[in-house]
């Protein structure tokens, strides 16, 4: 882009897209947020692994490049074309030996991660990397390339030494996952070895981390909200990452992701038995009627649903939950966990269940559908992570009525008010004690239906996030002041 020229081009990359391939919130962000860019002038495309439900969803597609023997690897073929529903064009790197594979994109079904992830990722950073310097794509070159999470992270490495400079944002979605390879691997990775040297950019530890190489390499750092941008530069959440984050001082920055309401909102949502706004709630009681029924819970009348949608595990605070089961049930409440992941959680629950039939339920599959139904059906979302960079649920939850009870850390605490939900921080109150405050407020109804009016009524749309994003880019650009 030149000052004279008001258009801006960016290439995301991530290794998840909702709803073809997805484990968590990175799904919906990467959909997300280039269609909103897209829709504020941002000429955006991204790149994606080749993993089958996106191969076969692809459309309109043409070879852009091909290769034998990258990294290693046999035949690659580059694909753009687009996906359905979608405006943002895609480049798909179709490498059956690299993602040809069922389920997760990083692991195994039952066995951990994938043996290759090293190649597999490696490959994804090379290609975007290459797209970025207009190497792969005669059509079209981007302004700015942003990196999503470890995963593509090495697309930074890979144009360390290019020139003219490529531009770059790294986003954290989170440091808890930070692409460690033994440093042997190095010489797999055809990169420069000033990179891996002692305290280089992708040396830590004596390992290999991606991570770090998207922190020191890109021109800005993000993270997806404000409370863990602070967080991450803070020793008791920065997993010995802090030191490196805080080096990059200034080029830091917090902004918070948004909702898609085109695909969470009960007025339209596909996958309610019926749907509801603020001014009828009727459809939200229907909800929680079905919700009962779908999930083998007892039909208790008003008596308050708490329900979980989320990955389990200790940043989850998820045996905080399992914890807090017994004085929940006792105090004539009833819990739906969605979710799966720490083996020993999930048998914790399924005890809870068989301890408290009726009132106790967890559902271990991945279902989109259920997790739609849960969150319209729920009277409140418990949340009560240890650490959360942003957290999408609880927003989505606050468009369906379902009041947030959250641990006030990362996006948690920029986005549940006193107005809209129940936090706590953990030095001054508990998990159960916030149940308590919870059950109180159900009880005042024109208490609880103010703040179910508040929570509804919030506006966290993709807009302003996505502004947010197009001001970095333009500042690193150097086409606004930093
Ligand atoms: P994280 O990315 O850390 O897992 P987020 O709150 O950002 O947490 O996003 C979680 C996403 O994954 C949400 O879209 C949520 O609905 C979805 N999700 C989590 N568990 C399940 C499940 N068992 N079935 C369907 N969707 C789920
Ligand atoms: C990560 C984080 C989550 C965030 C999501 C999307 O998975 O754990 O808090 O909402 O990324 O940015």
């Amino acid at each position: 882009m030149t000052s004279h020229d008001c258009s801006l081009s960016v290439l995301h990359a991530a290794t998840e897209l909702f709803p073809w391939i997805k484990t968590g919130g990175l799904a919906d962000v990467a959909a997300a947020l280039p269609e909103a860019l897209g829709t504020i002038g941002v000429d955006t495309r991204l790149v994606i692994p080749g993993f089958p439900d996106v191969i076969s969803a692809l459309r309109d597609d043409r070879v852009v490049y091909e290769a034998q023997g990258l990294l290693g690897t046999s035949r690659m073929q580059l694909r753009l074309g687009t996906l359905p529903s979608r405006n943002t064009p895609v480049y798909v790197i179709d490498a059956p030996s690299l993602y040809a594979r069922p389920g997760s994109p990083y692991s195994h079904p039952h066995n951990g991660d994938w043996g290759d992830n090293l190649i597999r990722f490696a490959m994804l950073g090379w290609t975007a990397a290459r797209l970025a310097e207009g190497g792969l794509d005669p059509h079209w070159r981007p302004d700015v390339l942003h990196v999503h999470d470890w995963h593509p992270a090495l697309a930074l490495a890979y144009v360390a030494d290019s020139w003219p400079p490529v531009k770059s944002v790294f986003t954290i979605h989170n440091i808890d996952y930070q692409g460690r390879f033994p440093p042997a691997d190095f010489n797999r990775l055809d990169l420069p070895h000033w990179l891996c040297a002692p305290y280089g950019p992708l040396e830590f530890f004596g390992d290999l981390c991606f991570l770090k190489a998207g922190v020191l390499l890109a021109h800005k750092v993000t993270t997806v909200s404000p409370t863990y941008a602070r967080e991450v530069t803070e020793g008791q959440h920065g997993h010995g990452i802090d030191s490196v984050i805080r080096s990059r001082g200034d080029a830091l920055i917090g902004i918070l992701n948004g909702v898609n309401y085109s695909v969470w909102d009960p007025r339209n949502d596909e996958h309610l038995p019926a749907r509801f706004g603020i001014d009828d709630l009727a459809g939200k009681a229907r909800c929680k009627t079905t919700l009962r029924s779908r999930v083998g819970l007892n039909d208790r009348g008003d008596a308050p649903i708490f329900v979980v949608v989320s990955r389990l595990g200790w940043q989850k605070g998820s045996d905080l939950i399992a914890n807090a089961a017994d004085d929940l049930v006792a105090r004539g409440a009833q819990l739906v966990v969605i979710g799966s992941g720490d083996r020993q959680i999930e048998e914790r629950f399924k005890e809870l269940q068989n301890r408290h039939g009726g009132m106790v339920t967890i559902h271990t599959e991945f279902s989109e559908p259920l997790a739609h139904l849960a969150i319209a059906g729920g009277d409140a979302l418990i949340m009560p992570s240890r650490q959360e960079p942003c957290g999408l649920t609880q927003m989505y939850a606050k468009r369906y009525g379902t009041l947030p009870l959250v641990h006030a850390v990362g996006g948690l605490a920029d986005t549940v008010t006193i107005e809209t939900g129940f936090s706590f921080v953990e030095r001054e109150s508990s998990l159960t004690a916030t149940i308590d405050r919870v059950l109180q407020t159900h009880q005042d109804r024109p208490r609880w239906m103010q703040m179910v009016s508040t929570a509804m009524r919030t506006d966290h749309s993709w807009g302003k996030s996505a502004e947010a994003y197009r001001n970095i880019y333009l500042q690193i650009l150097g086409n606004t002041p930093s």
